[in-house]
């Protein structure tokens, strides 16, 4: 998981490295007219950064002229301003962090929190500054907080209005019914690949139909290229290209309206036409993503993504050698919980909206 790019309202009760009551974050999330374009347009941007800084070249965050969206946004205040400016290209600063804005009494403070500056990146992701990181990297913010856990809950793509949560250290905690939990598999390499969380996918169903997916599709390999990993920092899902073919292939054999080229509206290799915009799109079956230990069953709202009188797929096949990508779309409506004591991730079906 590289990063929630972030705009925040935070409460917060305590500061997380004393271990106290942890802290609940509120995530909202920008819209456009444009958004699974514009949100494909990022995901690239990050595939091609996470290739080069796997490659061993210095690597700068992505450079976003556009406006932010598809990305999840935390507010949060560094409180003296460090004045990046007047150094060399990139540096790293420790500041104070305050997380939470509305009352001081719901502000949590951590001093000597360390991050990254640099020119080279944009000033204009729509008002938001850069890219938090959740990763297993000791720079990330969970691990810089000490927060042994976080767990987060997504609202649909379209839901612009409601806000999502991050609960960060001993408030992340996952008793909703129906929880599944499946450990995490380690990339024996180095970062920045070692820094995500890969899970073991064993195989895909569409409704009770399994895929004919071969069991090592989705294998990290001992060189720590392939495997699959789960990303709140990417929209769509990417799948290695054989899995991806019988993805489609399954979809394609039960959806009966024209498919139509939709590349050049949404990004998306397969996309079909409604016969009005006003119509409803017909009723699918869930796919189930089959993980070691755990099934994680997507209804179709979570897997086809409706955007101007097209109603596409919303995963794509990814570049050889790039691992398979669980984005945040196919996240949305589940309490996700990366237990990173016990090495585990556990999610089940929610209401993101009321969480
Ligand atoms: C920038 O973000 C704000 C708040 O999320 C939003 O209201 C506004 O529409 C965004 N601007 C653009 C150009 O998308
Ligand atoms: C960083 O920004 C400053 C101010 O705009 C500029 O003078 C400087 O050349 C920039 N440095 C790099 C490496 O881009
Ligand atoms: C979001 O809020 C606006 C204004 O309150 C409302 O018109 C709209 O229907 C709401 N959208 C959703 C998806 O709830
Ligand atoms: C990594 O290992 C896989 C499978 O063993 C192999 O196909 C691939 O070529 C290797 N890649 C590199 C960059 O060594
Ligand atoms: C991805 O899928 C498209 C269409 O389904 C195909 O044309 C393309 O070759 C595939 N790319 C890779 C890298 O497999
Ligand atoms: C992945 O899961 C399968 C089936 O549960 C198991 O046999 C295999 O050992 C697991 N692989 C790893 C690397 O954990």
């Amino acid at each position: 998981m590289g990063s929630l790019a972030v705009l925040i309202s935070l409460i917060a009760c305590a500061t997380l490295a004393s271990g106290a009551a942890g802290a609940r974050v509120e995530l909202t999330r920008a819209h456009s007219s444009r958004l699974v374009g514009d949100a494909l347009r990022r995901d690239m941007e990050r595939h091609a950064a996470r290739r080069l800084a796997a490659s061993g070249a210095t690597v700068s965050a992505p450079t976003r002229k556009d406006t932010a969206m598809g990305e999840y946004l935390m507010t949060l205040a560094i409180r003296r301003r460090a004045n990046c400016a007047r150094t060399i290209r990139r540096i790293m600063v420790f500041e104070t962090f305050t997380f939470g804005s509305s009352s001081p009494a719901n502000q949590a403070r951590v001093p000597g929190i360390a991050f990254g500056c640099s020119n080279a990146s944009s000033d204009d992701w729509n008002g938001s500054a850069g890219l938090v990181g959740l990763g297993r990297g000791r720079l990330s913010l969970v691990s810089q907080l000490g927060a042994g856990r976080f767990s987060y809950c997504l609202t649909p793509f379209q839901d612009t209005n409601r806000t999502s949560t991050l609960l960060l250290g001993s408030s992340a905690m996952l008793s909703d019914a129906g929880v599944g939990s499946t450990p995490f598999v380690a990339n024996p390499t180095m970062a920045p690949m070692s820094t995500y969380y890969y899970l073991n996918l064993t195989g895909i169903s569409l409704g009770t139909k399994a895929l004919s997916i071969s069991s090592d599709a989705f294998t990290l390999t001992a060189n720590g290229t392939g495997g699959l990993i789960i990303d709140s920092g990417t929209t769509i899902t990417y799948l290695v290209d054989a899995a991806y073919q019988q993805v489609r292939a399954a979809v394609l054999s039960l959806v009966t309206l024209p498919t139509t080229d939709g590349s050049d509206a949404t990004g998306l290799d397969l996309c079909f036409a409604l016969p009005s915009p006003a119509s409803a799109p017909p009723a699918m079956p869930s796919m189930t993503f089959h993980f070691n230990g755990a099934d994680m069953v997507l209804p179709a709202d979570s897997y086809m993504i409706l955007e101007s009188g097209l109603w596409c797929l919303a995963m794509q096949n990814n570049t050889d050698g790039e691992p398979s990508i669980l984005g945040n779309y196919q996240q949305q409506n589940m309490h996700i919980l990366y237990d990173l004591g016990q090495e585990m991730l556990s999610f089940a079906p929610a209401n993101c909206g009321t969480f």
